[in-house]
């Protein structure tokens, strides 16, 4: 796409933080980390560091003239550790010099005396212990003790979900500008821009309209920079308005995968009661979510685990708690899908087993239970426009179900070291931020007296496309072309009160924003067009491919001539508007509302097979039926669905964050975490896209994609589940997340394990191996 993102980033012209011309006098900003993972701060004596070559400043908690506070939901979490430090990385001082090797020689010369104190990382030890960070949260529909004995059968588990790294391309970072009247000027990589001007104002003891931030994009965010931007930004604000200098601070990878937190690792339990029809009559979950040592947006997440706790389907009675446990591991944070992955996951993990227990298969009992029209979800919504069922069925009949049921099975039949396993997989996503106020966008549009059109809006580009959604609403509205448009940074001086570009509601918040101004602007452009035109019905003036037609016929006016008319004639070409999600509540008291404008949903197929002497395993196919509305931009949306389901995929099977007792991430570099590469995609990536459908509330009746297609991840974590099945038919199999090949042999030979043990415990042959 010409003059866009795309065209630049293709020629390696797009500019990140890091890529951005030094200003006069940078300083380079690296922080200290704690060495624990908790422990009270003994001594911090910066003295000797402050005296190395070329440092400017060493700041620590005591330094801060504001508020030393960067909690955005829970006032939990300071930005220096001030009595304690809580996690391994967590910031404690941060060195200031005129270069970053000088920066990084004096963080050596910091003296930091730590004294340990018991570290917990396991969310359950959590709890025991009475460490959550927010109370419980249940949601209930109709009441599942009352239902268990009606049940065929009544199954019971315990489900692990492991964290996810971001790796996002650009790492975290910030350039802060010193600006006049102590006020402050910084390009964050953020998700949040208002976020971090908050933050900024209240470290700083600044009014917010003296910080001003601005994006211009990011290389990526996946959720990690949702509020996880904040703190660099804040550090680097810090530091300019301390020393009067440009300081910028961008992490490392190392640092990066270190100091910020993940998504959240889970560990859950269920009860699931089923018919003899295979009806789920009750489902009951408990959540345990490792939130790590402070908020961040955990609460947030833990609600978005039990709005998605059923899934894609209908069960009448429902009960799922969900606790949010305080552990000593960096706050794991926002990752696409935000908690409802966690909770998908699970329901799924307990049909897998029921329908084993009934001798069924998994798709058979999940058909029998998806959502349909008029449904309603535990927290008392009912499903509308739901078109579950449509894209159940059109995958199914799309992509060959039975046909391909039949040739795994036969597969399964002929081969005794490799087995396929195949699953469907469901998806059902709730679009709208659960917390209701933030379901706001704004826009700023101006018409220049050329033609061309500039818009600004809260929505934050990051690689997926939000840019190209705006600049084709403006584009369409005002049926001009495209390339008159010019979609600008995010900036918090031309759009305020900004939310984070989030819970895949950029495009559609912002979108409809920039929608009501262009309509604005647009509305002027017609009665001035029937003043030129000298006649009496602006109603009747149309702008048609840069065309002015008058009751459908057209008139010597263009978009080009018309636009310094409308200028001559002193009328305002610029328009400011504000869209805010109508209709939808949640009543925190009773668990029950409507807090969500629509829900997206598809279904995946996924194939998969498995070399039962190795454990390693490839994905043959993942085929996707999405039910989207009419796309706006095509290729963005498909970019988008392509790699959601490859993050999901990559989530659930390769990438593992370990950490060693101690609260050491052991696997911080990318040696030791494996993203998918291309060698780990579907060998066979197929989406199609439900296009005839509508949403009013939906950007032109298209629905958001951001997050959705990440859940179809979890059908290849099914298919792989279902595969170790078909070599170990008798086994209950454990459902623990991620399925790296190392855990699918250990599953596939765990009723061997002993002898296996036995065997690598006989003494070595003497004869070696050469090389
Ligand atoms: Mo997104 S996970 O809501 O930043």
């Amino acid at each position: 796409m010409k003059g866009s993102d795309l065209d630049l980033h293709s020629r390696g012209q797009a500019r990140f933080v890091d890529d951005l011309p030094e200003p006069e006098g940078l300083l380079h900003a690296v922080v200290l980390p704690s060495p624990v993972a908790h422990g009270s701060i003994k001594r911090l004596d910066t003295e000797k560091a402050r005296h190395s070559p070329r440092v400017r400043a060493v700041l620590t908690a005591a330094d801060i003239p504001g508020t030393n506070q960067i909690g955005t939901l829970v006032a939990d979490e300071p930005l220096l550790a001030e009595n304690t430090v809580d996690f391994v990385g967590q910031p404690v001082a941060v060195v200031l010099a005129d270069s970053e090797a000088a920066a990084r020689a004096a963080l050596a010369l910091v003296e930091l005396q730590t004294e340990e104190l018991p570290a917990v990382l396991d969310p359950r030890r959590a709890q025991e212990l009475g460490e959550l960070i927010v109370a419980p949260r249940t949601f209930c529909l109709g009441e599942v003790e009352d239902i268990w004995e009606k049940c065929a059968v009544v199954l019971e588990g315990t489900v692990e979900s492991g964290a996810q790294e971001h790796l996002y391309l650009e790492t975290q970072g910030a350039l802060a500008l010193p600006g006049e009247w102590g006020g402050v000027r910084v390009i964050s990589s953020t998700q949040s821009p208002t976020g971090v001007q908050r933050v900024i104002a209240r470290i700083l003891g600044l009014a917010m309209h003296q910080v001003e931030v601005e994006v211009t994009r990011l290389g990526g965010a996946f959720g990690g920079k949702e509020d996880q931007a904040t703190a660099w930004a804040a550090l680097a604000a810090f530091g300019a308005v301390s020393c009067g200098a440009a300081v910028k601070l961008v992490l490392h990878r190392h640092e990066d995968m270190v100091y910020t937190g993940k998504r959240h690792p889970y560990s859950s339990d269920y009860r699931i009661g089923v018919s003899a029809e295979g009806k789920v009559l009750a489902y009951q979950v408990e959540f345990y979510q490792n939130a790590g040592a402070a908020a961040d947006l955990s609460p947030a997440i833990l609600e978005r685990t039990l709005f998605h706790c059923t899934g894609s389907y209908f069960v009448p009675n429902v009960r799922a708690t969900a606790y949010c446990c305080r552990t000593n591991i960096a706050p794991n944070t926002a990752f696409r899908g935000f908690g409802g992955p966690q909770g998908m996951f699970v329901i799924e993990a307990a049909l897998f087993k029921a329908a084993a227990a009934l001798g069924v298969s998994p798709a058979e009992l999940q058909e029998k239970n998806l959502l349909k029209e008029g449904d309603t979800f535990p927290y008392g919504m009912a499903a509308t426009r739901c078109s579950a069922p449509i894209c159940w069925q059109e995958a199914k009949s799309r992509y060959d179900y039975e046909s391909t049921r039949a040739r795994v099975d036969a597969f399964n039949r002929n081969n005794t070291l490799h087995k396929k396993g195949l699953s469907l997989m469901p998806v059902c996503f709730g679009i709208s931020f659960t917390n209701t106020v933030l379901n706001q966008g704004a826009a700023l549009v101006h018409v220049y007296t050329d033609g061309s059109v500039s818009v600004s809006t809260g929505a934050v580009e990051m690689g997926q496309g939000v840019k190209y959604k705006i600049l084709e609403v403006a584009a369409r509205v005002f049926s001009i072309d495209s390339k008159r448009v010019k979609v600008e940074s995010t900036s918090t001086l031309r759009v305020a009160n900004t939310s984070p570009t989030a819970a895949s509601t950029g495009a559609d918040l912002n979108g409809k924003a920039t929608e009501i101004a262009c309509q604005a602007i647009l509305k002027r452009l017609k009665e001035v067009a029937a003043g030129e035109l000298e006649k009496e019905d602006p109603g009747k003036v149309e702008i048609r491919q840069e065309q002015i037609l008058y009751d459908g016929e057209r008139t010597s006016l263009s978009w080009e001539r018309l636009i310094p008319r409308v200028y001559t004639r002193r009328v305002n070409l610029s328009a400011q508007a504000h869209y805010a999600t109508p209709g939808i509540y949640f009543d925190k008291t009773k668990e029950k509302g409507e807090p969500f404008s629509y829900h997206a949903y598809g279904t995946a197929l996924c194939e998969v097979t498995v070399d039962c002497l190795r454990g390693t395993y490839e994905v043959d196919a993942v085929s996707v039926v999405h039910d989207l509305g009419p796309s706006l931009v095509p290729q963005v949306d498909l970019g988008q669905a392509e790699g959601g389901i490859v993050q999901g995929i990559g989530w659930l099977t390769l990438e593992e964050v370990l950490y060693s007792e101690q609260g050491q991430l052991t696997t911080a570099t990318l040696s030791t975490y494996k993203v998918p590469d291309i060698y780990h995609t579907p060998k066979e990536l197929e989406v199609h896209f439900l296009e005839d459908t509508e949403n009013p509330l939906g950007l032109f009746h298209s629905k958001a994609i951001g997050e959705p297609p990440l859940m179809y991840g979890i059908g290849v974590y099914y298919a792989l589940l279902a595969a170790i099945q078909a070599f170990r038919p008798e086994a209950d199999l454990p459902v623990t997340a991620p399925m790296t090949p190392e855990r699918v042999l250990m599953t596939l030979y765990a009723d061997r394990l002993g002898e296996l043990r036995g065997f690598a415990k006989k003494p070595r042959s003497k004869r070696s191996v050469s090389p």
